[in-house]
């Protein structure tokens, strides 16, 4: 090896190899159980099939028993591992509670957990009432709450966790025509971040994972109803729309053993539309 001007650095720091050569990359998921809040279709789905390719056993969940069947089967023909399916609606405490339970008769402990939902109407503030406030908040922050209230014990008992929470660009940078998504959001990254200080030192790792423009049903259903989102490509620099397996392989390193110095942080997944610089 040569030590140039850092002296022997790989031996100081025991973990790279003589000859400086990248080892394959083990994310050390393999048997671990994670749990993917409304993974039926889009970016939920997606993170789904990319654990379980990595080995993990996941539970997937949504309202439409249906297509909760064709992802469960889907995921289960491109792995081999067992998906465990579960029909409900996240924004009921009744419901959620059961599929909570179910989860933990299932596998006692769930290691890791993916926070996510649907996405709120597009439109601006004099187009919506108290209701449809008080529905986005039950929506989007009530479920982060109940389901990390449910599966934390199991996590601090074993001492390792992952924590976390799809939100959107929106947290950072607000899109137009969309008030009840730009304000009710920020509230699972006040979350996240403080519970990120809260669990370091049970090495529960929580972090927030934004979407950018990913081809899903819900973008379909955006350009639909608003068309100025189908111009949103010109504002990205990478010039097209996320694939939502590039979304969930970010995920995926955030919830990994490799990622274990990593909590408190909110990743951009978004091919630069960010201008900010932080
Ligand atoms: N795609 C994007 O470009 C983008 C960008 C930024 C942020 N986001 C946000 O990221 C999240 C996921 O986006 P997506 O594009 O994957 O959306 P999507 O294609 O609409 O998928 C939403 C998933 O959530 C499930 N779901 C919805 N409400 C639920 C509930 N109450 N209980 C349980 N499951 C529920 C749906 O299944 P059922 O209908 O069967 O329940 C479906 O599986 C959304 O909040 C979206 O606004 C998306």
């Amino acid at each position: 090896m040569n030590e140039g001007h850092f002296g022997n650095v790989g031996s100081y720091f025991g973990f790279l190899n003589s000859d400086f050569e990248f080892c394959a990359m083990d994310l050390g998921l393999k048997n671990k159980t994670a749990f993917v809040a409304a993974s039926t279709q889009g970016l939920g789905k997606s993170v789904a099939l990319e654990l379980a390719q990595e080995g993990a056993n996941v539970i997937i969940c949504g309202r439409n028993q249906e297509n909760l069947e064709k992802t469960k089967s889907e995921i289960e023909n491109k792995t081999d591992r067992k998906v465990l399916a579960l029909a409900g609606d996240l924004s009921d405490e009744i419901e959620r509670d059961q599929i909570i339970k179910h989860t933990l008769r299932a596998y006692n402990v769930v290691d890791i957990l993916v926070t996510n939902s649907g996405g709120p109407p597009a439109g601006k503030f004099e187009e919506f009432t108290q209701r449809d406030w008080d529905k986005t908040y039950h929506q989007l922050l009530t479920p982060v709450v109940g389901l990390i209230n449910g599966f934390l014990p199991g996590m601090k008992k074993q001492q390792w966790g992952r924590i976390i929470a799809i939100t959107s660009m929106a947290v950072k940078q607000p899109i137009n025509n969309l008030i009840l998504s730009n304000a009710v959001r920020v509230s699972i990254v006040g979350l996240i971040k403080t519970l990120a200080n809260e669990l370091a030192s049970h090495n529960i790792t929580v972090n927030n994972v934004m979407p950018g423009y990913t081809e899903t049903e819900r973008l379909k259903e955006l350009i639909e109803s608003t068309p100025s989102f189908a111009s949103a490509r010109a504002e990205i620099p990478l010039g097209r729309f996320a694939k939502p397996e590039e979304f969930a392989a970010a995920v995926a390193f955030l919830v990994s053993e490799r990622a274990s110095y990593i909590t408190g942080i909110s990743l951009a997944v978004d091919g630069g539309w960010m201008k900010g610089l932080f």
